[in-house]
């Protein structure tokens, strides 16, 4: 069985996970460009989100880097070394060995490239499950494309909030779904090159 987490764990620690086309870093304050406000304010990119209203600054993204709790993480997604969005892992419960995670692609041309599915695969599967040692992590999500990319991971789907986000004129389903440290498999694909010495 696995034992009590440390709900920070990795605060710290992670400084950069590499995958094959994917890396992910720390997410500081000299990462909110106005590239990255620009995603915070696009309809498109923010149509599944629960949190919709007020158009968000620079100055409110500062706000909401220092906001973090010690067990709340943001990594930024390089491609290419390119900043095209970011992973949030957290609220992490030591006590229960689980985390809740989240993703926001910004940069709409890399949709659809198997980027969003490297960057959950490395911070979840990869990370949390196997190196921080958590048994659980979720999300829930009316997004489509975040259903099957999870899908696509091995994920299973937990139970539907139903109607509970409202798209425009109408509501749609909030899916809850998780995967177990039990049930992670290494993906080949998403694997970095290796290198012969
Ligand atoms: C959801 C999101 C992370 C997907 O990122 P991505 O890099 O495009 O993801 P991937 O390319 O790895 O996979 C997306 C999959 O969904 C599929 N897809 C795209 N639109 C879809 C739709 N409307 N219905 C069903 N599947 C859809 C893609 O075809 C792809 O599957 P495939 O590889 O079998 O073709 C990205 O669009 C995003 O950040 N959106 C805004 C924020 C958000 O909704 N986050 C999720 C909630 S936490």
């Amino acid at each position: 069985m696995r034992g009590h987490v440390k709900s920070d764990a990795g605060r710290g620690a992670v400084l950069r996970l590499a995958g094959r086309r994917v890396t992910l870093v720390p997410f500081g304050p000299d990462r909110i460009t106005e590239r990255h406000v620009a995603w915070l304010n696009d309809p498109e990119v923010n149509a599944y989100s629960r949190r919709k209203g007020a158009r968000s600054t620079a100055e409110d993204a500062s706000r909401y880097v220092s906001s973090l709790r010690a067990d709340e993480h943001v990594l930024a997604i390089l491609v290419g070394g390119e900043h095209v969005g970011n992973v949030k892992l957290g609220p992490i419960d030591g006590q229960n060995a689980c985390a809740a995670i989240s993703i926001l692609v910004g940069e709409r041309a890399v949709w659809g490239q198997g980027i969003g599915a490297e960057a959950i695969y490395y911070l979840v599967s990869r990370h949390l499950l196997t190196d921080v040692g958590l048994n659980r992590v979720h999300a829930d999500s009316c997004n489509p494309a975040f259903l099957r990319l999870v899908d696509k991971l091995g994920w299973r789907v937990e139970g539907v909030l139903r109607e509970r986000v409202r798209l425009q004129d109408r509501f749609l389903d909030d899916t809850v779904i998780s995967l177990l440290a039990r049930e992670f498999r290494v993906i080949d694909a998403f694997e970095p090159p290796k290198t012969i010495s």
